[in-house]
């Protein structure tokens, strides 16, 4: 089995959780756009999307799925999205898509975060995959140095400019045991936007696509 044949079971299965009538929250990338596909089977059943990225948006309206403005709507049940990596205790790095602002915004209005990966995005400890952080583009150099005082080697990604019009400054070398400490530390740089750790607001429930089929935890 391919990896992107288990995104996509991992996708279609988060489908059980779609309710009739319900507007559903939908990250970015490609496993999402897998779960856009399984969504697109249902569209006649449910009111809507909210989404997290203009590419999100774009392929959901493709589909003939109506997209609500997150102001518009005032509760929302699932907020469905992938990972680039997840530990055991649900805690994700986010953003390999630069879509991680919008992402977490989604994600803190929804009762319940549902996680979709194939089984190469489990970790032990995050932070093999570099973690994007979303900055104010005249801050870029200050927070890159604040970030190197933490331990990490940030790397601006050159030619990426974020729905937000912001840049992205990739930080790798860390190995990260207390995520939700440095989640907060990180926020707290003055031109920092968001960072791509999930671990405040981790998945409620993780579905994970494996040779064997999705398996859900
Ligand atoms: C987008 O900004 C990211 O947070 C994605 O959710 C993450 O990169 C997973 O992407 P894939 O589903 O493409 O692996």
């Amino acid at each position: 089995m391919t990896q992107d044949e288990m995104k996509k079971a991992a996708a279609w299965a988060a489908l059980q959780y779609v309710e009739a009538g319900t507007v559903v929250g939908v990250g970015t990338g490609s496993t999402v756009n897998h779960f856009i596909d399984a969504l697109g089977s249902v569209k006649d059943t449910i009111k809507g999307a909210v989404s997290s990225s203009e590419a999100s948006t774009e392929k959901l309206k493709a589909l003939g799925i109506e997209v609500f403005e997150l102001n518009d709507v005032s509760e929302l049940d699932i907020y469905v999205d992938g990972a680039d990596e997840i530990n055991a205790h649900n805690q994700m790095i986010k953003g390999g898509g630069a879509a991680l602002t919008r992402e977490k915004i989604v994600a803190a209005v929804a009762r319940q975060f549902i996680c979709i990966v194939d089984n190469t995005k489990h970790v032990d400890v995050l932070g093999q995959f570099p973690l994007p952080v979303e900055v104010i583009p005249m801050a870029r150099s200050y927070v890159a140095r604040e970030l190197l005082k933490l331990g990490g080697d940030p790397v601006y990604r050159q030619g990426v400019v974020t729905d937000n019009g912001n840049v992205i400054l990739d930080v790798h070398g860390l190995s990260i045991t207390q995520a939700a400490e440095l989640e907060e530390k990180i926020n707290q740089i003055v031109g920092v936007v968001t960072n791509g750790l999930f671990a405040q607001r981790g998945a409620n429930i993780v579905i994970t696509g494996t040779p064997e089929g999705p398996q859900i935890k």
